[in-house]
């Protein structure tokens, strides 16, 4: 089989670069490892920003997020009892969207079946080959036959525990990680959300948020420990610590219910550079992890997908290999932002095992600068919403 550019893993990242493609002409094949049906059931962040709201239009797949996704101006932040606003609004003139990406995973599926893209699902043993040569290839198993992809390029789209990254010489790439000493504990709930606005708190018990995908479905998570099992937790344990860590007024006004989907994720920085090897470039989490406190993972990743596409749109339409080649540094630069931002507002938030009297008092002094300052609340909006392309 040949196609101009294959992609490994059929995740939002992979899904989004191949409809990108398909609406400037460019012949994509997308490889998953698993099922549709196992992709379309991981739940994640949902919380888009304009970047990616813009590129969703673009790959034309913005409908039905348009018409059922929420526009939030601000969010909201809590500690020691009390709440603040910041206004996403009033200091960037832009909100965010938010919608599941389960959602948009779906919306991203449906329009690939429509433009009848090649994807090949529950593929084994893929392996990319000859990256550093003008001729790179895949090899893998599909429906027990083996099978060889000839391409021009090949998008390492993969995730963090694809294959994509690992094919990179170890000599030839640095990983950079840090690991955080808890997890969340995230719950879904057929549920009013308890305000019309997210609620980040942190409170002396630990970190808590309270999310949600539509007025009837909500999201919410506590700090735990790491190692902690979610069947540890039952709901009304989940909803009596949850009580305990947001302000009174939300507490009061909490709806519980069963949860939906119950587990545990645990927190971690990673980048690995470059994100390039040869003709194989990676985008999304086979390059980078950002802990979840601000939802950037899906955000970073599509600004990769946006990157990468545009060095693809000009090489296709002029044989120029600017963009690709520059696709690595551009990425990177918006990534570590981001990567700064993820872990600022994880450090800001959360509980440390090891947190001295002084370390918390350093929290609680940066919570109050924030509260007080319109100057620090524009620089943490100008993240929230995402950072320009
Ligand atoms: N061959 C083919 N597919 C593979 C392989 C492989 N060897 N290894 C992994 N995959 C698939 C996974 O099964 C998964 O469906 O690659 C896909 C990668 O998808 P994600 O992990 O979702 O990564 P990405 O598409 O970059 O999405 C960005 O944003 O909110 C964050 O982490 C969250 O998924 C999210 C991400
Ligand atoms: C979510 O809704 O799952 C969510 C929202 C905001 C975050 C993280 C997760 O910062």
């Amino acid at each position: 089989m040949r196609t101009q550019v294959a992609i490994v893993g059929g995740g939002p990242s992979g899904l989004l670069l191949g409809q990108l493609l398909h609406k400037q002409g460019i012949d994509s094949v997308v490889i998953e490892r698993r099922s549709q049906a196992h992709v379309l059931g991981r739940i994640r962040a949902g919380v888009l920003e304009q970047g990616l709201v813009g590129l969703l239009h673009q790959a034309g797949v913005g409908n039905r997020m348009e018409n059922e996704g929420f526009l939030h101006d601000g969010t909201m932040i809590a500690h020691e009892g009390q709440m603040f606003r910041i206004d996403f609004a009033e200091h960037t003139g832009k909100s965010v969207m938010v919608y599941g990406q389960t959602e948009l995973t779906r919306d991203l599926y449906a329009a690939r079946d429509a433009s009848e893209g090649k994807t090949l699902f529950e593929v084994e043993d893929a392996a990319i080959r000859d990256a550093e040569t003008e001729k790179p290839y895949l090899t893998l198993t599909h429906q027990g036959k083996a099978m060889r992809i000839d391409c021009d390029f090949i998008a390492g789209c993969d995730g963090y525990h694809g294959i994509s990254r690992k094919s990179i010489p170890a000599d030839k790439r640095h990983e950079y990680e840090k690991v955080y000493p808890f997890g969340w504990l995230g719950i879904l709930s057929a549920t009013p959300p308890v305000n019309d606005e997210l609620i980040y708190a942190n409170s002396e018990r630990g970190f808590a948020l309270c999310s949600m995908r539509n007025d009837q479905l909500s999201r919410y998570y506590i700090q735990c420990d790491a190692l902690d099992d979610p069947d540890n937790w039952n709901d009304d344990d989940f909803w009596d610590e949850l009580r305990r860590r947001i302000p009174e007024e939300a507490a009061d006004t909490l709806v519980t219910g069963p949860s939906i989907e119950k587990s545990i994720a645990p927190l971690r920085s990673f980048v690995t550079e470059p994100m390039r090897w040869g003709r194989m470039f990676l985008c999304g989490d086979a390059a980078h992890i950002v802990p979840p406190t601000g939802a950037k993972g899906l955000n970073t990743a599509a600004s990769d997908v946006h990157y990468l596409f545009e060095g693809l749109r000009d090489f296709y339409a002029s044989g120029d290999m600017q963009g690709l080649d520059q696709y690595s540094g551009r990425a990177l630069d918006r990534v570590w932002k981001t990567e700064r931002f993820s872990w600022w507002f994880s450090n800001l938030m959360h509980r440390y095992p090891d947190q001295s009297a002084f370390d918390q008092k350093m929290q609680l002094a940066e919570l109050a600068f924030l509260r007080d300052s319109p100057e620090a609340q524009a620089a943490m909006a100008r993240s929230y919403v995402g950072l320009p392309y």
